[in-house]
């Protein structure tokens, strides 16, 4: 048996409203951005949401928004995609790691007063595999400190924790539509945030800081343009927006089949002693990622055997202060962040997707449980 790694959720409607958006005039940025932007602001329960080309390009600009730049130090995590602390270069400013909870593999609040300086501007906590930071702490420190957040949710559209969901206590909160996200268009990614200030921002950011679109100036008389000041060129698409809408409508029915085969899973490995971050009380995760924790030793070695049997796999993540760029441009090194390398070291992401049939969760609980015995 074969079981892929990941399958996206696209059916025929989506199919065929991708197919109309491709027969309209406008092919870039125009009306079904703006509807998917208002579509998806009213599902986060936020005032506004900017689509953009990926979640790398939504950090970038929302850092940018927040006026984090050149001598500024932004704390975030080590677990996590290079996306994350990659953004946070583009815009000249330093990421400053902090420890994780070795239950949850979240950021350590409680480490990251410690890690405050003169130059630190802004927290920016990863929501890891779906499951929230503890983001009323986050905020209390941040308030405390006088700092922005800038939310990392390319794994959390659907989560909540204690009652708070992305972007509701974060200045912004960038999302990914990403190939094996949640919902997609192959690429994409958003801003979403209650400040229409930042929102503004982002909107003249993502289009090289010009004063109107091009959707703007197709809908009008022609009027010159203006730069204002150097933008990047981050636009979502109308036909990425429509290939979102339709998923973005089924979100929840798709996240209970997530949430039915993570139990699944939990169950089975509880059982036979394989290890995995614990989702709190008091959290809904989005349940992105299902990832187990394996012995460092053997962690290769299983990768291997899980692929020859069938079972498509990913590692998510290495600790990123390890990789080379980061390692010899910092002088970061072994030690310095010991619970995200241990769960770098260890961690083995499994399939979650709702189109898993029963056989295959089986197949997959099968080979994973015969491992650890
Ligand atoms: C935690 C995290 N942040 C950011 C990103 C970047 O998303 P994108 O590929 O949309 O730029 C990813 C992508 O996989 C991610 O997993």
């Amino acid at each position: 048996m074969k079981v892929e790694f990941f399958k996206h959720n696209l059916d025929e409607d989506d199919i065929r409203r991708l197919a109309e958006a491709c027969r309209g005039v406008m092919l870039t940025t125009g009306a079904e951005v703006k509807s998917f932007e208002e579509h998806f602001a009213a599902y986060l329960g936020l005032p506004h949401a900017v689509g953009v080309t990926s979640c790398t390009a939504a950090l970038h600009l929302a850092l940018l928004a927040c006026g984090i730049g050149e001598g500024a130090e932004v704390i975030t995590t080590p677990m996590t995609f290079v996306a994350t602390s990659n953004a946070v270069l583009y815009t000249g400013a330093r990421p400053v790691f902090v420890d994780v909870d070795p239950v949850t593999a979240l950021i350590d609040p409680r480490r990251i007063e410690a890690a405050i300086t003169a130059r630190t501007r802004a927290i920016l906590p990863v929501h890891l595999y779906g499951q929230m930071c503890d983001m009323r702490a986050i905020r209390a420190i941040a308030d405390r400190h006088g700092l922005k957040v800038v939310e990392d949710c390319a794994h959390a559209i659907e989560s909540a924790r204690d009652g708070v969901r992305p972007g509701a206590l974060g200045d912004a909160a960038c999302f990914s539509f990403y190939a094996t996200k949640n919902i997609t268009s192959g690429e994409g990614g958003a801003v979403a945030t209650r400040s229409a200030e930042i929102a503004g921002r982002v909107r003249t950011l993502r289009q090289h800081g010009m004063s109107t679109s091009a959707g703007d100036r197709y809908a009008r008389t022609y009027s010159h343009w203006d730069m204002e000041t150097l933008g990047w060129k981050y636009n979502m698409t109308n036909l990425s927006a429509a290939m979102l809408q339709g998923q973005l409508d089924r979100i929840e029915t798709l996240w209970l089949s997530r949430e039915r085969i993570s139990a699944e899973y939990e169950r089975a490995f509880d059982t036979a002693g394989v290890g995995f971050p614990r989702v709190v009380g008091g959290a809904k995760s989005a349940r992105h990622l299902f990832t187990i924790w394996v012995d460092p030793a053997r962690r290769d070695e299983a990768l291997m055997q899980l692929q020859q049997q069938g079972v498509g796999i990913a590692v998510n993540y290495r600790a990123v202060h390890l990789l080379t760029y980061y390692a010899r441009r910092f002088g970061f090194a072994r030690g310095m962040f010991p619970i995200a390398e241990r769960i770098g070291d260890s961690t083995i992401t499994l399939p979650l997707y709702a189109k898993l049939t029963a056989p295959e969760i089986a197949h997959v609980i099968d080979v994973v449980t015969r491992l650890a015995t």
